[in-house]
C-alpha cells in the first residue's frame, strides 16, 4: 500500500499565521504539524509516501523531510498548482500509486491512541473497496458527516451540512483500492469549486464498497483548523508526553521500533539533536533498550 499526505492549500483561515508559511509546517507543541500525519502512515507500516503541496511550499517540505532515507522510508513530492480539492490527490498521485491501493491522510489531521495502531494495520491490508472512519464530534457541520438509517447502515456522506444528520464526522484518513484513481477522475467540482473527497466516498457507497468504521472513544482526533484548535492540540501533546515520558509522533522512534532503521542510524539521529529534549529522548530510548 502507498501513502499520500496532502499538505497544500492556502491556509487562509489561519492568516496571518500562514501568510508566508504552510499551515502544516506550523508547530504543534514541539514538532511541525506534518510529523503527526506522517507518523500515522508509518505506524500503518506504509513506507512509500507521496507528499503533495503547493508550488511555494515544496522546497521547505523537501528541506524538512528529504527523501525519507534517514527514516528508512521513501518520500516523493508532487506539486498541486491550485487547491482544487482533496480528491485531486489521486489524479496528481496516479503514477506514484501505480497498481496499488492507497491511504490518504490530510496534512492537518492529528490522531493518537493505542487502538489506532491496530486499526491502521488492519486497514492497510485493504485490497477492495474503501474504508473511512466516523468520529463523534460536538459540532460536525464543518466536516464530512455520515448519515445512518435506523439500523445504523450508512445512507450517505454529506460535506459540511448545515443540519448534520448525525454527530459522526469523517476524519481526514482514507483507505482505498486502486479504483480510486478512476473514480477521482470522474468526480465533478462541487458548488464551492472543489473536487470533494466526499464525492469519492459516496461513489464507493453507491457501489456497495464503502466501509465506515467508528473510531473508539479512546482515540483522539484533534482539530487544527483554528488557533484555539492548534493550542488545544499542542496542550494535549504536551500533557501526554510530560505525563508518560513517551513522545507522540517521534518519527525517528517509530522508524526504529518498526525496524525501518538500525540502532546505529537511530543513535546518529539522536546525537544530531542531542541539544534538545527530542534528541535526548531518542538517546534515552536506546540506552533503556
Ligand atoms: O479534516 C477532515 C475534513 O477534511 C473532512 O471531514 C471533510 O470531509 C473534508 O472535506 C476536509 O474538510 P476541510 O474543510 O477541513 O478541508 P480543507 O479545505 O481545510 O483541507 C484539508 C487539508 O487539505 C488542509 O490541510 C489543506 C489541504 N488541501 C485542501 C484542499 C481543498 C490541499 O492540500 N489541497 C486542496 O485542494
Amino acid at each position: 500500500m502507498k501513502g499520500i499526505i496532502l499538505a497544500g492549500g492556502k491556509g487562509t483561515r489561519l492568516y496571518p499565521m500562514t501568510k508566508v508559511i504552510s499551515k502544516q509546517l506550523l508547530p504543534i507543541y514541539d514538532k511541525p504539524m506534518i510529523y503527526y500525519p506522517l507518523s500515522v502512515l508509518m505506524l500503518a507500516g506504509i513506507k512509500e509516501i507521496l507528499l503533495i503541496t503547493s508550488p511555494s511550499d515544496i522546497h521547505q517540505y523537501r528541506a524538512l523531510l528529504g527523501t525519507g532515507e534517514e527514516l528508512g522510508i521513501s518520500i516523493e513530492y508532487v506539486i498541486q498548482q491550485y487547491p482544487n480539492g482533496i480528491a485531486e490527490s489521486f489524479i496528481l498521485g496516479e503514477d506514484f500509486i501505480g497498481n496499488e491501493s492507497v491511504c490518504l491522510i490530510l496534512g492537518d489531521n492529528i490522531f493518537f491512541g493505542q487502538d489506532l495502531v491496530r486499526e491502521l494495520q488492519k486497514s492497510s491490508e485493504i485490497i477492495e473497496g474503501a474504508k473511512i472512519f466516523g468520529y463523534p464530534v460536538k459540532d460536525p457541520s464543518s466536516f464530512g458527516v455520515v448519515e445512518f438509517d435506523s439500523e445504523y447502515n450508512v445512507v450517505s456522506i454529506e460535506e459540511k451540512p448545515l443540519i448534520p444528520k448525525s454527530n459522526y464526522a469523517v476524519p481526514g484518513l482514507y483507505f482505498y483500492d486502486n479504483e480510486v484513481i478512476k473514480i477521482a477522475k470522474s468526480v465533478r467540482k462541487s458548488e464551492r469549486g472543489e473536487l470533494e473527497i466526499t464525492s469519492i466516498n459516496n461513489r464507493y457507497l453507491e457501489l456497495g464498497k464503502l466501509v465506515v468504521v467508528p473510531l473508539s472513544r479512546g482515540i483522539a482526533w484533534l482539530d487544527t483548523g483554528t488557533p484555539e484548535g492548534m493550542l488545544k492540540a499542542a496542550e494535549y501533546v504536551e500533557t501526554i508526553q510530560s505525563r508518560q515520558g513517551l513522545y507522540i509522533a517521534c518519527l525517528e522512534e517509530i522508524a526504529w521500533r518498526k525496524k525501518f532503521i538500525s540502532d546505529e542510524l537511530f543513535r546518529n539521529l539522536g546525537q544530531k539533536l542531542a541539544m534538545t529534549d527530542y534528541g535526548k529522548y531518542i538517546l534515552t530510548l536506546l540506552n533503556e533498550s
